[in-house]
């Protein structure tokens, strides 16, 4: 039997989206919100320019890339580039966990492209040596359902002719992305900010504004998804003129997270913790025979949603014992919402992006031990 650990989190939040707040944040610190005010007057402009160039500054986005903030959280901005871009010429999707998949379907069963689907297993990535970056690619760039992301832009060619649209929602703020190599890239303020959902962001190299100003996709456009008008970019979505009304609340509350990033020292000591928090797992699961990453491959293991499988072989219902598991850690007050994605093979996803602290995940890992022991011993006796 293992005893129960006695200190716990001071923060049990390690759910992959929402994700936890900056260690800094209070609801105080939102007092300067432009609240009641329009979001098309000076101040309300002046902040959503101020989410725009902070986050230029903090991502280290080329000052010739667009920014834009646009509704309906990362999976607004994916779709709208996905609907206005795609269809001029032939399509890569590749997938290797839920949110990929999504993006196939919407390929394939709505937009009805001409296109090459490739997927790997969850847990695995595709041979991304094969992909044929001459046509338009679409990926996910960390996996936030498998844990597997993306581990080097390398093998994108800088001379390719198609457009990369890459869904960065759960590595942006946690890990270097490639600009050069990234046409069109997206996340939302709820993931490793720890800000608000809703609110997507929308990065664009000058090769996609091409696209977007030479390229009618042949079906019928919504106002949200629109970004170009008589054929030429509307610029204004870009310097905080948004398609529709923000909240005014959200965008204080990113703005607060921007700043306690700039503060720590930015996108690198961003990375660093996520690093950090990700190792002090590995370090776990390495050291015991139960418990181990779900990305097979350690070049391609998420520093960010940590994906974890129980490999006991005493187990006799993997997806139960999964269940319990999470259930007990929530009941004891030690970790929220770490059960795997619904989709995914079962086990535990711990969230260790940017505002995670490292002494809460060390705090919870003998958890796990007290869990899977308690949990090991229950199923013995239910036998
Ligand atoms: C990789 C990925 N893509 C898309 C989404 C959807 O994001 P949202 O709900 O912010 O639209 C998520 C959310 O977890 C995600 O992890």
């Amino acid at each position: 039997m293992v005893m129960q650990p006695t200190a716990r989190p001071d923060n049990p939040r390690f759910s992959s989206g929402p994700c936890a707040k900056p260690p800094t944040f209070t609801l105080e610190s939102l007092s300067d919100a432009a609240l009641g005010r329009s979001h098309r007057a000076a101040i309300g402009k002046a902040k959503l320019k101020e989410a725009i160039e902070t986050t230029r500054e903090i991502l280290g986005v080329p000052a010739a890339y667009r920014i834009g903030i646009v509704p309906a959280s990362d999976t607004g901005a994916y779709e709208m580039a996905m609907w206005t871009m795609l269809g001029a010429r032939p399509v890569e999707m590749l997938a290797w966990e839920s949110f990929g998949a999504g993006w196939v379907t919407d390929a394939v069963k709505q937009l009805k492209l001409d296109g090459e689907t490739r997927t790997a297993e969850y847990g695995e990535i595709v041979d991304l040596t094969a992909v044929d970056w001459n046509k338009d690619v679409c990926f996910t760039w960390n996996g936030t359902t498998s844990g597997v992301r993306v581990p080097s832009g390398d093998v994108i060619p800088a001379d390719r002719e198609g457009l990369t649209l890459c869904d960065a929602t759960s590595a942006a703020f946690a890990q270097d992305l490639p600009w050069d190599k990234l046409d069109v890239t997206t996340f939302s303020w709820q993931k490793v900010m720890g800000g608000e959902a809703a609110h997507g962001m929308l990065i664009l190299s000058p090769r996609a504004v091409e696209r977007l100003e030479s390229y009618t996709p042949p079906w019928p456009l919504p106002k949200i998804f629109r970004l170009t008008k008589g054929g030429k970019l509307i610029e204004g979505i870009f310097e905080g003129a948004t398609i529709n009304t923000p909240s005014m609340l959200c965008v204080e509350d990113y703005l607060q997270a921007l700043g306690w990033a700039k503060s720590i020292g930015g996108l690198p000591e961003l990375t660093a913790r996520a690093d950090r928090n990700a190792q002090a797992i590995w370090e776990f699961c390495d050291s015991r025979d139960w418990i181990a990453n779900l990305a097979a491959d350690p070049a391609t293991r998420s520093n960010t949603s940590v994906c974890l499988k129980f490999t006991d072989p005493r187990i006799t219902d993997g997806a139960t014992f999964a269940k319990a598991i999470a259930k007990r850690l929530e009941a004891e007050g030690v970790a929220y919402d770490i059960g795997a994605y619904r989709d995914a093979p079962p086990g535990l996803r711990i969230w260790c992006g940017a505002t995670v602290e490292t002494a809460d995940i060390e705090a919870l890992l003998p958890w796990i031990d007290w869990a899977f022991e308690t949990e090991i011993t229950a199923q013995a006796q239910a036998a």
